[in-house]
């Protein structure tokens, strides 16, 4: 075929495809048969190799590139990405209410949408072209995710008019791709996602586009970013037009005249909710005049115009069969409940953690119980109460063993904790949990290695500490359960790349009592050698800024153990870095997390994370935790019982969060 006949078939080709595509992904209405698509689709590739020169990026063969990027390119966003205030119930809506009616008049209408549960994403279109895709990073930069987003095939490659333009939605994991990414991931022993949202965000951040084109994810719009002038006078105006340009919007969306009608709309979806296809975690109300809108303004982080109500986490009942107990890295001893599998939000849930032998007599759980279930933050799976009229007077008590669960040593407990410890150095499950923690993300970062390879090492006695790792063998490797040629190459490698790590990684890894992420970090600033750290005095130490006597002492007798002079010339010996050399880049992006740059106080009892790994978390992702509360405080997370430093962030109109929304806010 010559080129000007070959232009005009790829041409009517294109628009076909096109046309069906949107029929298919965006309306849900298929107007051809898969065969026929596919017939015509296989006329357009054969005709696009006969002629590259051809080839436009909005091409329906151009969806999934087949180059691996090597990273994601920054993107500043033209206006900025905010977030919404949150309602937890009708009072909070009220109020909202009131704030809207006193700001712009009595003259309003909401229009309510459900809170689609995935991530923030904005699109940009020029001519009509989509050009790039962005995820929401901390608002302000995010990243490109292009070639990630152009898998989604509910996104236009072109739009049906020549606009330039950007929008805003929420891409997302249907409920049924879900379940079967998770289930492959079990067959294949990897780690599932703890909910569709960290799945859909997890394949979004993957550097090979075919991956993000497996997930099956889907993508909502509801927002225009820049204002074009369209005339449109309301926000439902705009949804409206946005699906006229062929984007996907979600129809169950509802104007209503009042705040109660509000109420009764959310109410109504408390019941529909498990029967959508994917999952929404609240229904977000807006003021649907635009004018009104401008009026309201936003403050620094959100809208003043909108407001999400968050449904309150599922709760499910289930039988408490056991309660197990783990031996951590440190020695205490945590029960946790093995329960009746039961979904709970997305997952299936069989274990969930007791925290200690207080909290079960607190609560009286019994084994054989009927016990409340629900996950934190979506996130870590707690039990709640007991159902006390499910007793049969069958249920035991339980008691906390007196000797270590793994190596019988006595248990104790120390001054001023509810925990108790297994204090035997050489205990089993302590060395493995040690070990776990050695080559995890936030220390040694070697990817491949998680909890069952390692446990399997370990239970195979190829290796009974850390430097032992560095003396792996390719047929050791090969022997084990489920490790290929290609996953035992990528293991070596990942293990060889961690010698380089910087002094802070391996001084965190290493696990010594009292040193988390961040004092790691400030310790191999200051003495940049481990030599220079292993011979330093307790005076030297506690010269340091934020090193206290406790943690000196800590870092003085372990540096005293002939085991530790061991181990460190061992790991000398396999090539180990042992300088301080700044730091390799985390494998999450710091600056794209929220809480970059910021600095965060921890007040009050928290009930699902320690002190100790909210802060390593927080600081994990670019954040400084500090301890008290003053005008360079970004963020308070208060938990349990939150005193003085609640009061002061209030006084100072600090943002406060509970234990939930950090919960929720670390795992995105
Ligand atoms: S409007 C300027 N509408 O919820 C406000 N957000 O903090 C823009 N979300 O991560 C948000 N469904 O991505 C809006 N129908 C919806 C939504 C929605 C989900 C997400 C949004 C953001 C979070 C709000």
């Amino acid at each position: 075929m010559d080129l000007q006949n070959a232009e005009k078939k790829i041409n009517e080709l294109r628009q076909a495809l096109n046309q069906y595509n949107y029929a298919y992904y965006v309306l849900d209405n298929p107007t051809v048969t898969d065969a026929e698509y596919d017939r015509l689709y296989r006329e357009l590739a054969s005709l696009e190799e006969e002629h590259p020169e051809l080839i436009t990026p909005d091409s329906p063969t151009q969806r999934v590139g087949g180059q691996v990027l090597e990273m994601f390119n920054k993107v500043q966003h033209e206006s900025p990405m905010l977030s919404l205030g949150n309602a937890f119930g009708p009072e909070d809506l009220r109020d909202f209410d009131r704030r809207v009616r006193q700001a712009v008049g009595d003259h309003i209408s909401y229009v309510c949408e459900l809170k689609i549960d995935g991530l923030a994403i904005s699109l940009k279109y020029e001519n009509g072209l989509f050009v790039q895709g962005a995820t929401r990073g901390d608002g302000m930069t995010g990243e490109d995710i292009t070639a990630n987003l152009k898998t989604i095939r509910s996104i236009p490659l072109k739009l049906n008019d020549p606009l330039t333009l950007e929008v805003r939605g929420e891409a997302y994991m249907p409920k049924r791709s879900f379940e079967k990414l998770n289930q492959e991931k079990e067959e294949n022993g990897e780690e599932p996602f703890a909910n569709p949202r960290n799945a859909a965000a997890g394949s979004l951040r993957q550097l090979d586009p075919r991956i993000a084109a497996s997930r099956h994810l889907d993508i909502f719009l509801y927002a225009l970013a820049n204002v074009v002038n369209i005339g449109v006078e309301s926000h439902s105006e705009s949804l409206d037009w946005l699906e006229q340009l062929g984007f996907k919007t979600n129809q169950e969306r509802k104007k209503c005249a009042s705040m109660e009608e509000v109420i009764s709309f959310i109410d109504g979806w408390v019941e529909k909710r498990p029967h959508l296809p994917y999952e929404i975690d609240g229904i977000v109300v807006k003021v649907d005049s635009l004018a009104q809108q401008d009026e309201l303004g936003t403050t620094a982080k959100s809208p003043r115009w909108a407001i999400a109500y968050k449904f309150p986490a599922e709760e499910v009942v289930t039988t408490l069969l056991d309660i197990e107990l783990n031996v951590g890295r440190t020695g205490v001893v945590t029960p946790t409940a093995v329960l009746t599998p039961v979904k709970v939000a997305g997952t299936t849930v069989q274990r969930a953690s007791l925290h200690n032998e207080d909290l079960i007599r607190e609560k009286d759980i019994r084994i054989g119980d009927q016990v409340v279930i629900k996950k934190a933050g979506d996130i870590i799976p707690e039990v709640v109460n007991v159902v006390p009229e499910g007793r049969t007077g069958e249920e035991q008590e339980f008691r906390m063993p007196e000797h270590c669960p793994e190596c019988e040593s006595e248990l104790v407990r120390l001054e001023g904790e509810v925990a108790l410890r297994c204090i035997n150095p050489k205990c089993p499950a302590q060395i493995r949990e040690g070990l776990i923690h050695f080559v995890s993300r936030t220390a040694m970062n070697i990817d491949g290695l998680g909890e069952k390879v390692v446990s399997q090492l370990f239970a195979e006695k190829l290796i009974k500490d850390v430097a032992d790792l560095y003396k792996l063998t390719r047929e050791q490797l090969l022997a084990l359960e489920r490790m290929g040629e290609k996953s035992v190459s990528n293991l070596l490698a990942a293990i060889e790349a961690s010698k380089i790590n910087s002094l802070e990684r391996l001084l965190f890894g290493i696990g010594i009592r009292h040193v988390g992420a961040k004092a790691a970090k400030t310790l191999a600033l200051e003495f940049e050698h481990m030599d220079r750290l292993a011979a330093a005095t307790r005076e030297e130490l506690t010269s340091i800024n934020e090193i206290g006597e406790k943690m000196a002492d800590s870092i003085v007798t372990f540096f005293e153990q002939e085991e530790a002079k061991d181990l460190i010339q061992e790991l000398k010996d396999v090539g180990v870095n042992m300088a301080y050399t700044g730091t390799r880049p985390a494998a999450v992006s710091q600056s794209d997390s929220y809480f970059a740059g910021k600095t965060v106080v921890l007040t009050g009892k928290l009930a699902i994370l320690t002190r100790n790994e909210a802060k390593e978390k927080i600081e994990a992702l670019g954040g400084n935790v500090t301890g008290s509360v003053s005008k360079k405080t970004d963020l308070v997370i208060a938990g349990e019982d939150a005193g003085s430093k609640l009061k002061k962030a209030e006084e100072l109109g600090i943002a406060v969060w509970n234990e939930e929304r950090l919960v929720e806010e670390l795992s995105k």
